[in-house]
């Protein structure tokens, strides 16, 4: 609102032109004694306010004017940050991107160079009524929760963020997506159905149970640390190609939040209409992504980022890892027995090790992408039908919660109640006794796990099996088990 002028340093430059022999301005008529005026303010622009996520625009044509009737050019300063906001011809206009104050100085400049300013004020706020009526305090979207900044220590170099790198805003929505029982055909099954915090975000069933008794095929799987590795493939078979991928198909799965589309079930398009109807869905898919439009893609990005945000590093592990400079030396916070368990996992068998780092590889403990089938061939729950498929796990950090006891049974048919179960599993990997036929088992068996054309035998002392137990409680974080940016929102 405030305005000042620059026509006077404007009109001396013009004078000296004229007066050093016309310069640039050689059509200046003969007589040489026109003179200009400087434009002026007809009406000072209002201050305005925006909305994040709803377009602005406001036409600066009528603002100033020329009393020579020249044409003026109009330019503008933003200040430090144009929120998305531009000038183009006379109309400054955009979908402001964040909140707070932008600080306009337009400019009118007439072609002999005198201009005149106009300085007005965009105040930019978010639109979040109905998130703070649905969700009181636990979501601000003037004060993001902090998923993007939090500390990953140097020692962890593996990374697939597979393009989707984690935001504050897309994590915030990814959060409530996460633990929204209104994107289940019964309102009853939300992602955190099966993936509970307080189990490292898994389930402590064998399997699932989604919409209607429905039953996943196989164990839940921890969601912890998923970016920190370089299997790109998501599930225990590897099916989902990428993090993304894999993010609403438990949604439009008709076991688990049953938007198949199958059996008189109503499908993903449904579903996405009737999110575009709840008011809380408009106000966080406008604030993350500008617009209100609601899609498939969106939701997998704003999932994922939400996932990948699990993240744990706050174990004696990560404690003792941070004191030396490789897994290969023994930590100064771990027990003799705990080193012991650190030496066994590290070396191969031929070396008496158990030969785990081979697949599961520290410091990240995500699974080696080439790896195969364990010799875990049971379809769950099943004493007849096999399944050869699985050939990723989990990050094996969080196997137990902080108190010691299993985040839900192991593998993929939760088969192997408790870790001693999973250690004597490797120690003598059982072949099959009638289906799958021995070749097919051994032809899809990993071969690291196979000595002397048979399924390994570690013949571990129980002394040694209680080393590798204590080694691996020490991968058990803390802060995600209660972490308040993880939790239910609602
Ligand atoms: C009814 C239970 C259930 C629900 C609901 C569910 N999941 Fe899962 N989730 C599972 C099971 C079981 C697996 C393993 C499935 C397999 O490998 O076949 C799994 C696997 C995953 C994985 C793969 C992890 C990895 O490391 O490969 C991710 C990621 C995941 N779920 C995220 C989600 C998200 C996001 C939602 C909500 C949109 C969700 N889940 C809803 C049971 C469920
Ligand atoms: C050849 C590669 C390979 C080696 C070596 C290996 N694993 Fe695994 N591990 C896997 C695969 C693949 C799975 C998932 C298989 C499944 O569920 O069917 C798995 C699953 C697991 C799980 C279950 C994780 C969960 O979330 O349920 C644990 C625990 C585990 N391994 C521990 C170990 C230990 C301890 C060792 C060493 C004694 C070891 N593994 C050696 C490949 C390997």
């Amino acid at each position: 609102m405030n305005y000042r002028t620059g026509g006077l340093l404007a009109a001396a430059l013009l004078v000296t032109a004229c007066g050093g022999g016309g310069g640039g301005n050689t059509t200046t008529p003969a007589s040489g004694t026109t003179t200009n005026s400087t434009p002026v303010v007809s009406s000072t622009v209002a201050d305005q306010s925006g909305n994040v996520g709803y377009e602005f625009s406001i036409d600066l044509a009528g603002t100033f004017s020329d009393p020579d009737n020249d044409t003026l050019t109009i330019t503008t300063d933003f200040g430090g940050n144009a929120r998305g906001l531009s000038l183009s011809g006379t109309v400054i206009s955009g979908v402001p991107d964040s909140s707070g104050d932008v600080t306009i100085t337009a400019t009118a400049t007439d072609p002999d160079g005198a201009s005149i300013s106009d300085t007005f004020t965009v105040s930019v706020t978010i639109d979040q009524s109905a998130i703070a009526t649905v969700f009181g305090g636990s979501i601000d979207l003037e004060n993001l929760d902090d998923f993007s900044g939090q500390p990953v220590p140097n020692y962890i170099t593996k990374v697939n963020d597979g393009g989707n790198p984690i935001t504050n805003a897309g994590a915030t929505l990814g959060r409530v997506l996460f633990y929204d029982t209104s994107l289940s055909t019964t309102g009853t099954v939300s992602c955190a159905s099966c993936h509970v915090q307080s189990l490292g975000f898994s389930d402590a069933g064998v399997v699932s149970t989604g919409v209607e008794g429905g039953q996943t095929g196989r164990h839940s799987m921890r969601l912890i640390n998923t970016m920190f590795a370089d299997e790109t493939d998501f599930f225990w078979d590897e099916r989902a190609p990428s993090h993304e991928a894999q993010e609403s198909q438990p949604i439009q799965d008709h076991n688990e939040m049953g938007f198949s589309g199958q059996n008189g079930r109503p499908d993903l398009d449904t579903l996405i209409a009737q999110m575009e109807a709840t008011e809380y869905y408009e106000e966080l898919f406008r604030f993350v992504f500008l617009d209100p439009e609601i899609t498939e893609q969106r939701i997998q990005l704003a999932l994922a980022q939400f996932t990948k945000s699990i993240q744990s590093f706050d174990s004696r592990y990560d404690t003792g890892r941070a004191q030396v400079n490789n897994d290969d030396v023994d930590f100064p916070n771990f027990t003799a027995d705990e080193n012991a368990g650190k030496t066994l996992f590290m070396d191969n068998p031929n070396q008496g090790g158990a030969g785990c780092d081979r697949c599961h590889r520290t410091p990240e403990f995500d699974i080696a992408p080439n790896s195969n089938q364990n010799g875990i061939f049971r379809v769950a729950g099943s004493t007849t039908e096999f399944d050869l498929t699985n050939e990723r796990s989990p990050s094996l950090r969080d196997l137990v919660g902080p108190g010691g006891s299993s985040n839900g049974p192991f593998m993929h048919d939760g088969s192997l109640a408790t870790l001693r179960d999973v250690i004597d599993h490797y120690d003598d990997i059982q072949e099959p006794t009638s289906e799958p036929p021995l070749s097919d088992f051994l032809n899809t068996l990993d071969n690291r796990l196979i000595q002397n054309g048979n399924p390994q035998n570690l013949n571990l002392t129980e002394n040694e099996k209680d080393q590798l137990e204590a080694f691996l409680l020490t991968l058990t974080g803390v802060s995600i088990y209660t972490d308040e940016k993880l939790s239910d929102p609602f």
